[in-house]
């Protein structure tokens, strides 16, 4: 490794990045930023400075790399790629401005809380030539690939119905104990994009009842069932029912879900941690009354990077070899549309169209 003023090769050469919004969950993101050899960490900012103090005391960096505002922050130090950490009002004022700033973006879900920003968002990043990936970390998971593998290998057969729940108390505070919908909109994202990996499948309608229950200390509706119509990218029609609670009290599930698929030839369970279990009708020369199954073995390869990780460091190799990352903006507007689209429904009483 060749040694420049006490830094190697790889990080003099290495992509800089400016991390915006230093809360809770900006820990992650500076973790891997600090980790990765073709990564230089070079700005933190935040709407509050003393948050990005607070972050840069944390992780022992110079206070030199706080900066009150994203445009001098990559005007001083050169950033090419932006970590948007900020809450998700505020992603598209944040995002727009980095890109503008010609600078990619790798941000936390969801893309955005209305689809009008959101479609703004992919349309800068079209028209500057950018990239701008979505943190969806709950699809880099050794499991849920493993799962995603074994659907797609058709071995039991077609995906039909997809059902997953949700069911955990986590007390926050701060801005989700404040907004709308609370679950739909920043936990729901995470399940409805996983069924698209695990089914394969892009959303066509979705009927979905919200609503607060009495004991809840949210003030928007945190809790959810929603039932959407899919269609996988064969062609094939299935269903994905949905139930989810943020202030469900004991016998949690996991924060990936709980998860039954039915295929034409068998079914899977997932329950969001290790335990992945599947099994595929035997064949019977006449129709039984009840079918006998058998287990198949379903190979789960070890990952080195997961979750935060996972993605960060899959999103910046794309991107550095002028790849699109699987969270890409274009693609994950549609887990988006998910989540507005069932809130439309909610509000309406009414079955609703997905389009985006
Ligand atoms: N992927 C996951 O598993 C996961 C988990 C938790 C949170 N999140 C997401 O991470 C994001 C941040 O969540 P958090 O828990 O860290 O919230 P937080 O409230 O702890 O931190 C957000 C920070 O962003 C700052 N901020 C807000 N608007 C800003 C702006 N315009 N410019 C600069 N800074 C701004 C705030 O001052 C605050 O310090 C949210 O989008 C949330 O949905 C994702």
């Amino acid at each position: 490794m060749t040694k420049t003023l006490g830094r190697t090769k790889e990080q003099t050469q290495a992509l800089k990045v400016v991390v915006v919004g230093c809360g809770r969950m900006a820990r992650a993101w500076i973790e891997t930023a600090l980790a990765m050899k073709n990564v230089a960490l070079v700005g933190l900012v935040d709407l509050h400075r003393a948050a990005a103090e607070t972050r840069a005391a944390e992780f022992k960096l110079p206070m030199s790399m706080v900066f009150d505002s994203l445009a001098e922050a990559v005007k001083q130090t050169g950033a090419k790629m932006v970590f948007d950490v900020t809450i998700p009002a505020a992603h598209a004022a944040v995002t727009l401005e980095a890109l503008g700033l010609g600078c990619h973006v790798i941000g936390e879900k969801p893309l955005s809380d209305n689809m009008v920003d959101a479609k703004k968002m992919v349309a800068a990043a079209k028209r500057n030539g950018l990239t701008y990936a979505v943190m969806q970390n709950r699809r880099y998971i050794a499991e849920i690939r493993a799962l995603s593998r074994l659907l797609r290998s058709g071995k039991i057969g077609d995906v039909q119905e997809v059902h997953s729940d949700f069911f955990l108390e986590p007390h926050f505070g701060g801005f989700r104990d404040e907004m709308a919908f609370p679950l739909l909109i920043d936990m729901a994202i995470h399940s409805l994009d996983q069924a698209r990996l695990i089914a394969d499948a892009d959303p066509v309608s979705v009927y979905c009842h919200s609503f607060n229950p009495a004991h809840s200390w949210y003030k928007g509706d945190a809790s959810a069932q929603c039932i959407f119509e899919m269609k996988s990218r064969a062609g094939q029609p299935l269903v994905y029912n949905y139930r989810g609670s943020w202030c469900a009290g004991g016998m949690n599930t996991s924060w990936q879900c709980d998860w039954r698929v039915i295929c034409s030839k068998g079914t899977a369970m997932w329950d969001g941690e290790q335990s992945l279990r599947v099994q595929k009708k035997k064949p019977a020369k006449n129709q039984a009354f009840v079918k006998d199954f058998h287990e198949v073995a379903v190979p789960v390869k070890a990952m080195k990077h997961q979750a935060h990780d996972g993605l960060i460091r899959a999103a910046v190799a794309a991107i550095a070899k002028g790849e699109v990352p699987e969270t890409v903006c274009t693609d994950n507007i549609k887990s988006l549309a998910m989540v507005l689209g069932a809130i439309e429904s909610a509000k309406t009483g009414k079955k609703v169209k997905i389009r985006v």
